[in-house]
């Protein structure tokens, strides 16, 4: 069905491409409407955009003779999707922090339809921490990445930060227009994030992992039609709008929630780092030094309930379970073993060690693997990705 597509343009050297999205879309029976910030007009002209949309091309904030009343409200309100390509550092940043000082900018604050965002610059600008920072913020807001490809890139150096292929965008676009909605009348729980094993009431064991992954899978299954149970430890993300959020902080605690809604479940992922063990005995006080520099402070240890054991224990005949193995050696094995001892349907081996994977990364490389034994390497994929191929297995035991 044909959709109104706001395409907003920035200045890289990658904006001459998206002429030929422009007219690809226009050939798919979309509408339109391109967006150029000052910037990208040095790469490529309005005219040229104008002639391949069929329309006039909005660049200036403050240009009434472009035909609306106050027209970034008007562009907004008729927009199915946003997508911002080539997105360069600076324009990504102004998102982040909701800056509105120009035409795309105030259009892009005052959007309520879903936006993709296609990053392409310099790898160093790209894996800048600030810049990586400035996507994790609007990743957490719900915004879509299409991770940049690799190769020669136009500054003269190799590496991460090409414009992914056009057809890469496009087909990221009809699926963000016309989301799946395979989940419908499914209910889900995710778990996500680490637990907390208090030590005293100042001190506690935990370990690296942010919610990302959790967090990506529950807005995922969110997206494609899901009642989605999302059980937390403590995070800094934001709660995906939408779901049924249970924060918890131990092993225990997130056992207990979700032993508590299994029965009504169609589908369980744990994709939590759920702490294996806890102190024994918790001091009622601070644990104090001492001038004995001898002295040995020592925690005994004892293990905590295995969650998704737990829950397999109970598994009824329709339910898909879904865990992740975290692993730093023989991890396809490990993961195997772990997806019988935990009665799953499908584990997500992941090489913890793998750089741009695992703990706090935006991005993952896993293999997922199922009962009748395939086994499915995926390459590094944002971690929404990696949700969205993992979602597709789910869809297909189902
Ligand atoms: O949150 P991020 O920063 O995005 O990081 C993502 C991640 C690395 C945490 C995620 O991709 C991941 O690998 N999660 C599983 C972490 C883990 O605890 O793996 P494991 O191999 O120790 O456990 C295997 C499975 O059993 C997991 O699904 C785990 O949730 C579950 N488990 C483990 C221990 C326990 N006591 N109870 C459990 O349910």
């Amino acid at each position: 069905m044909a959709k109104t597509v706001g395409i907003g343009i920035t200045g890289g050297i990658a904006a001459y491409k998206i002429a030929d999205l422009v007219s690809r879309l226009k050939k798919d029976g979309h509408e339109v409407i391109v967006m150029m910030t000052a910037a990208a007009t040095n790469f490529i002209t309005p005219l040229t955009m104008k002639t391949l949309s069929g329309r006039e091309v909005l660049t200036d904030l403050w240009n009434e003779a472009q035909g609306f009343n106050v027209q970034h409200i008007d562009v907004a309100e008729q927009l199915d999707l946003l997508v911002i390509a080539p997105a360069t550092a600076n324009f990504i940043a102004k998102m982040a922090h909701g800056l509105g000082d120009d035409l795309l900018s105030t259009v892009v604050l005052a959007n309520t339809a879903p936006v993709l965002v296609v990053p392409s610059m310099n790898t160093n600008m790209f894996e800048n921490r600030i810049v990586q920072n400035n996507i994790a913020i609007l990743q957490d807001y719900g915004y879509h990445f299409l991770e940049p490809g690799s190769g020669h890139l136009a500054c003269g150096t190799a590496g991460r930060g090409r414009l992914p292929e056009v057809q890469d965008i496009l087909h990221r676009i009809e699926e963000l227009l016309s989301p799946k909605q395979d989940l419908k009348n499914k209910r889900i729980m995710v778990n996500a994030g680490s637990t907390r094993e208090d030590i005293d009431p100042v001190r506690f064991i935990t370990n690296r992992s942010t919610g990302k992954m959790g967090y990506a899978l529950a807005r995922e299954a969110l997206s494609r039609g899901a009642e989605v149970i999302l059980v937390s430890g403590p995070s800094q993300l934001a709660v995906p709008v939408g779901v049924r959020f249970i924060p918890v902080r131990s092993a225990q605690e997130m056992c207990e929630e979700m032993l508590k809604y299994q029965a009504d479940c169609d589908i369980i992922i744990g994709a939590a780092a759920v702490g294996d063990f806890r102190v024994a005995r918790v001091a009622g006080q601070k644990i104090k030094k001492t001038e004995d520099k001898t002295r040995q402070v020592v925690l005994e240890l004892v293990e905590n309930p295995d969650i998704l054991k737990e829950l397999g224990k109970r598994k009824t005949e329709h339910m898909i379970m879904v865990g992740f193995a975290a692993e730093t050696e023989n991890v396809l094995e490990n993961a195997k073993k772990k997806l019988l001892s935990k009665n799953l349907d499908l584990i997500v081996a992941n090489d913890v060690t793998v750089e741009e994977a695992g703990f706090a990364a935006d991005t993952n490389v896993v293999t997922l693997i199922d009962r009748a034994g395939s086994c499915r390497p995926l390459p590094k994929m944002s971690k929404d990705e990696v949700a969205a191929a993992i979602i597709d297995s789910v869809v297909a035991l189902l």
